[in-house]
């Protein structure tokens, strides 16, 4: 067995002698969301990085870092409050060990959310947009180095990274709900800094519509996995240079609280409606 699947076995031994229920769906909340997970029944919560072994721990401020498992619609769940960033100084393959121990959990379905910086000028703070594409700008990949997958799938095809049933699911439901949804390919890149002017143009004519510092990362490996994926960003702030405004970190946090209310409705929505396990 290779170094990370015994990791990975010793963390989902101790997580399968605490959980009542294997959960069916994943669920990644971003910076500034992690109050949906308020919504979750039955909770179990275990704190990441001091009980679960070998799971790396989160350090920045809005990111809890906790494993949440109970029940939402129903549905037997897990949110990850709290995920890991590649501009911590974790490296790419700790950033996506929570994907790795989900798959081993059997959880073939997630929804992955972030903060992210509008940089379509029709895109206001505090708009939702579903994810229907990425732009890989870490300069860097979780899949480099030896295969984490027991030799499968080296190559992942990615033409549709983001699950398309999951996107109709997605897009039905805000009409419904006439919750306005914005749609677009989100560029992903290292951070920590905000981006300079310069650089969101680029983003741009490369044809981003937002910018964030996660997300790309594990989609990646949940493809590698044929785990299938929902993104959801937050448009906390417009990028830099797209608006006057100086950026920071409370600001994005705030923004992302205030869009909460119409962000849980959609969540709990889409969660209702997506399919049990295939
Ligand atoms: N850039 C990168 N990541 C972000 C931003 C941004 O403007 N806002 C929230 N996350």
């Amino acid at each position: 067995m290779s170094l990370l699947g015994k990791k990975l076995k010793e963390s989902l031994d101790y997580l399968q002698r605490r959980i009542p229920q294997s959960p069916h769906l994943g669920v990644i909340l971003g910076s500034g969301l992690g109050n949906f997970a308020d919504l979750i029944e039955n909770s179990l919560i275990i704190a990441t990085g001091e009980k679960i072994p070998h799971c790396p721990r989160t350090t920045v401020p809005g990111h809890d870092g906790l494993w949440i498992f109970g029940k939402i619609a129903n549905k037997p769940l897990l949110i990850l409050k709290g995920r890991l960033h590649f501009y911590e100084g974790h490296s790419m393959s700790e950033v996506v060990y929570p994907i790795y121990l989900m798959h081993k959990l059997k959880i073939r379905n997630l929804i992955i959310t972030n903060a992210a910086g509008g940089i379509n000028p029709l895109f206001h703070p505090g708009d939702l947009m579903l994810v229907v594409d990425h732009i890989n700008f870490f300069m860097n990949n979780p899949l480099i180095g030896i295969n984490n997958n027991q030799g499968k799938n080296r190559f992942p095809d990615m033409s549709h990274p983001y699950y398309p049933p999951f996107l109709e699911i997605a897009e039905n439901t805000a009409i419904d709900l006439k919750i306005p949804l914005q749609s677009g390919v989100l560029i992903g890149t290292p951070g920590p800094n905000y981006e300079t002017a310069a650089e969101v143009e680029m983003f741009r004519r490369l044809g981003a519509d937002a910018v964030t510092m996660s997300t790309v990362p594990e989609v990646i490996t949940a493809n590698q996995l044929g785990v299938k994926v929902l993104g959801l960003s937050c448009i906390t702030n417009m990028a830099t240079g797209i608006s006057e405004q100086k950026l920071n970190h409370a600001e994005t946090i705030n923004v992302a609280k205030q869009a909460q209310n119409k962000f849980q409705q959609l969540m709990k929505a889409i969660i209702e409606r997506l399919p049990d396990h295939q």
